[in-house]
């Protein structure tokens, strides 16, 4: 690709940028076609991996035809550096919209869903997009669809060894538990970071907050928190699953989670069996008391022990996935009441239920020990300029301040 490709096009104002790139609208001077032309980030050029990288991306977008994946039009080097020539998108980045609030959840499961279609695409042909947060996320202004942005951390077969840096790069908000202990991550990890945005999505703010190195060690260790119940106890149950530590206990697919999300969205959808398991022995048993015995146990009919008292006692301290208090609630006969008790890894909270409505009865503080062996000798550098942490071997500050390191030194 030569300097003259690049001259056929007007440039335009600058219309966007990232950790890697700056973009600009542009119009082809002869065929009058807006695109969107990507260059790689000035501080950038003179580094051969990121040269590589950006260029990359181009073979990974070209390869994913797909209509929730941006169009990549041409790559090239011009110049200014390398580029990439895309459809120009109008509307705005999911960022944007939720700079504005949460969204509704028939909304914000559309737009998991069109994710997710773009994933299943790009993971039946081997690439993890590796980069799932609401910047890289476009939602158009003409029908809320949703395209997804920038490979350019993607990892495509095994070509892995550019990646290494490159899963460490930019927010942890969004980042895979895999991802924040610097291991290899597979598609479950681009599952993972889709529930995360969703989950900021429903509710305005993403499950772990914190500085940087708090936050990847929530990633790794801590329970999240769960949808709060106002939500569909299979929407609750759904991002749980996909927010599971370990990748294999995640959906087996993105085209799996698709399926649980769109269940969770129908209306008048059935209880599910384990819960009429439950209803039906309360039928039977009522009145009763159920104990759990092993906390960590979702509600089972055969852990239920005998009868014998007048409440049901639903005791669970960690929950995954997150059985909730509408599939108790649905147990329960007129009149009814149950307790539950539950932490989200934050508080302790005991809450009764009765005639659909719940009450909190106590509320404690718990402080879940969250251990202190994270793997995060990735990010040991510190920025003299700005603070943030960044992998070892930044060239520049990844909290885009734009200080240079001079070495690999540790803070
Ligand atoms: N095709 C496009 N049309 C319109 N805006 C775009 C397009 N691609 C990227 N942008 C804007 O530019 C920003 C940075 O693009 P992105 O590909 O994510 O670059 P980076 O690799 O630097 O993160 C996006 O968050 C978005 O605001
Ligand atoms: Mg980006």
């Amino acid at each position: 690709m030569s300097v003259s490709a690049l001259s056929a096009y007007e440039l335009g104002p600058r219309i966007g940028s990232g950790g890697m790139g700056v973009v600009f609208g542009a119009k082809h001077r002869v065929l009058a076609r807006e695109v969107a032309i990507k260059f790689l980030h000035p501080n950038y050029i003179d580094d051969a991996e990121a040269v590589e990288r950006f260029l990359r991306e181009a073979q990974v977008i070209a390869l994913l035809d797909h209509e929730n994946i941006v169009k990549i039009h041409d790559s090239g080097v011009s110049e200014r550096g390398p580029y990439l020539v895309m459809e120009k998108l109008t509307g705005e980045t999911l960022k944007a919209r939720l700079e504005r609030g949460p969204l509704s959840q028939p909304l914000a499961i559309q737009i998991a869903d069109q994710v997710l279609q773009g994933l299943a695409a790009a993971h039946r042909k081997g690439a993890v997009h590796r980069d799932i947060k609401p910047a890289n996320i476009w939602i158009s202004d003409r029908d809320a669809k949703a395209k997804l942005l920038d490979f350019g951390i993607a990892k495509l077969g095994d070509r892995t060894s550019i990646t290494t840096t490159g899963a460490a790069m930019g927010t942890v908000t969004y980042m895979s538990p895999e991802q924040a202990a610097g291991k290899a991550c597979g598609p479950p990890s681009d599952l993972y970071s889709l529930a995360v945005v969703l989950y900021e999505m429903l509710i305005g703010k993403p499950p772990f907050e914190g500085d940087t190195i708090q936050v990847l060690q929530k990633h790794v260790k801590a329970t999240p928190p769960s949808l709060p119940a106002r939500f569909p106890a299979h929407l609750r149950s759904a991002v749980a699953k996909a927010l599971a530590k370990k990748p294999e206990q995640r959906f087996e697919s993105a085209e799996a989670m698709r399926k649980a999300l769109l269940d969770a969205n129908a209306p008048g959808r059935p209880v599910r069996r384990n819960v009429l398991a439950v209803g039906a022995l309360l039928a039977l048993a009522i009145p009763t008391t159920f104990l759990m015995s092993r906390p960590t146990q979702p509600i089972r009919g055969q852990d239920v022990p005998a009868p014998s008292a007048s409440t049901v006692t639903v005791s669970r301290m960690e929950v995954i996935p997150f059985e909730t208090r509408e599939e108790v609630d649905a147990t329960l006969g007129p009149g009814q009441t149950a307790t539950q008790a539950g932490t989200n890894g934050e508080e302790e909270v005991t809450v009764e239920i009765r005639n659909g409505q719940e009450r909190v009865l106590s509320r404690k503080v718990v402080r879940p020990p969250i251990p202190q062996v994270v793997k995060v000798s990735l990010f040991n550098l510190k920025c003299p300029k700005c603070g943030g942490w960044n992998t070892r071997d930044a060239k520049y500050c990844q909290e885009g301040c734009g200080h240079r390191f001079s070495g690999g030194a540790s803070p």
